[in-house]
């Protein structure tokens, strides 16, 4: 469910037309919808226990108005980077909200953690735990540790954004999950509190999910056993959202948070949630212009002044994304079938392939759907284009929350050395 719909001929955003948003605004550019961004969040948490911790993946949506919007809805955050932690925290986020994950979190990263007292750090690796149990020592602090184990399921999405199979680089392999734990209690800085695991993204079964938190509620009994204080459950992200608006739905985020909930309540633990896509997906799309209509010799291209660099799930996984005219075509409106390419010099610049829209010409206006989540975060200035602007919609009301840089700016930032 969003909030991107027709109102008198055009498509809107909550109540922004988007025809007059690209005028004032230029494009392409993202636009975000509060109203939707709020709706995943509040269905989302709805679905856990009271009190459970929902950490809004950074890395989905990276954007300080989008932090701040789910922040105020009570969201913490799930960050992977010295720059994710430095934006969660500027935007809000009170630093015992914050998970700290990722493969390879560097000493200046870990203190950065440290010093601003975040929650936890889901640790990847034990030479990480070393180096986390030295930084805090370092500093006179002591370190809150879940360990990512890796549950060896496959999570039956994309090869390249699956991430819980034995031989990963991700987590700690299943059979040394008890020794990494046995580790974690002889670090003197070191207070282990949870277990994490996450085993992909766009995961649109619950049975991967089932498998891997069976897995990791006999882990969890397993390491009480031993004497570990387990007290937190982080079940990272991964449910995944529905990317064309003609087939079925992917679980809803009750049927998940109930299999969880159903499969843990005896632990006694804290649920710790880490959704990125869910939230910020469908609250998001990249509007952009035609700029040509091309005949090919059997194809019809249609150029947009968006690529690559704008939006690269196409590219590079192959995704599908509904496309939408911004004018809404009337009935029987005529439709052509079109590659839906943008200007940048790769052949896989590509948006859609033999996709029939209603018919195109130069200067229209299209709408690339569900691209609120590893949409702009993920852009480059590849052929020295600046990435998209993006906006940020709440009723009527609408503010560039990123401007576009130009492309004056984009020429400054390089240096020329001294001998040149
Ligand atoms: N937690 C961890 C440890 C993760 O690695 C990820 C995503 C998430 C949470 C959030 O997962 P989500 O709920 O968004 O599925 N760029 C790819 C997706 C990469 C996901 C990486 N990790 C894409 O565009 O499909």
């Amino acid at each position: 469910m969003n909030h991107f719909d027709y109102t008198n001929g055009t498509l809107h955003a909550e109540e922004v037309d988007l025809a007059l948003l690209a005028e004032r605004v230029g494009t392409p550019f993202y636009c975000y919808s509060t109203a939707t961004l709020e709706r995943h969040y509040r269905v989302f948490a709805n679905a856990f226990p009271q009190g459970s911790l929902i950490a809004f993946s950074v890395k989905a949506n990276g954007n300080l108005a989008v932090l701040k919007t789910l922040g105020k809805l009570g969201a913490g955050a799930d960050v992977v980077s010295g720059g994710e932690l430095k934006k969660a925290l500027a935007a809000g986020v009170a630093a015992e909200k914050i998970v700290f994950s990722g493969v390879g979190k560097t000493t200046d990263e870990l203190k950065l953690g440290l010093k601003a007292g975040i929650y936890q750090f889901n640790v990847e690796s034990e030479p990480e735990l070393i180096a986390l149990n030295d930084a805090a020592a370092a500093l006179g602090k002591r370190a809150p540790v879940t360990i990512r184990v890796n549950p060896d399921v496959d999570a039956q999405t994309h090869a390249k954004i699956s991430t819980g199979h034995a031989e990963t680089k991700f987590g700690i392999p299943w059979s040394r999950a008890r020794e990494a734990y046995a580790l974690a209690a002889r670090l003197s800085s070191i207070d282990i509190v949870g277990v994490d695991v996450h085993i992909g993204s766009q995961i649109v079964t619950l049975d991967p999910f089932e498998a891997a938190f069976r897995r990791v509620v006999e882990l969890v009994r397993v390491l009480r056993a031993d004497g570990r204080p387990i007290s937190r459950l982080d079940l990272g992200g991964g449910l995944g959202v529905p990317y064309r608006t003609d087939n079925a739905p992917p679980p809803d985020p009750a049927a998940y948070g109930a299999m969880a909930t159903r499969l843990t309540k005896d632990l006694g633990v804290r649920l710790i949630l880490e959704p990125g896509r869910l939230i910020a997906a469908n609250a998001g799309v990249l509007v952009s212009r035609v700029i040509y209509v091309k005949q090919g010799e059997a194809k019809t291209f249609a150029i947009l002044d968006a690529g690559m660099n704008d939006l690269v799930r196409p590219a590079l996984y192959d995704a599908f994304h509904d496309i939408v005219s911004v004018a809404e075509p009337g009935p029987g409106a005529p439709r052509e079938r079109y590659d839906v390419v943008g200007p940048i010099c790769e052949t896989s610049d590509i948006f859609a392939a033999e996709r029939d829209l209603p018919r195109l010409k130069a200067g229209d206006l299209v709408a690339i759907l569900t691209a609120g989540a590893y949409g702009a975060v993920m852009a480059s200035a590849y052929n020295a284009r600046p990435p998209a602007a993006e906006v940020l919609v709440k009723g009527a009301e609408w503010a560039v929350v990123r401007p576009r840089m130009d492309d004056d700016a984009l020429v400054s930032i390089d240096r020329i050395p001294f001998w040149l």
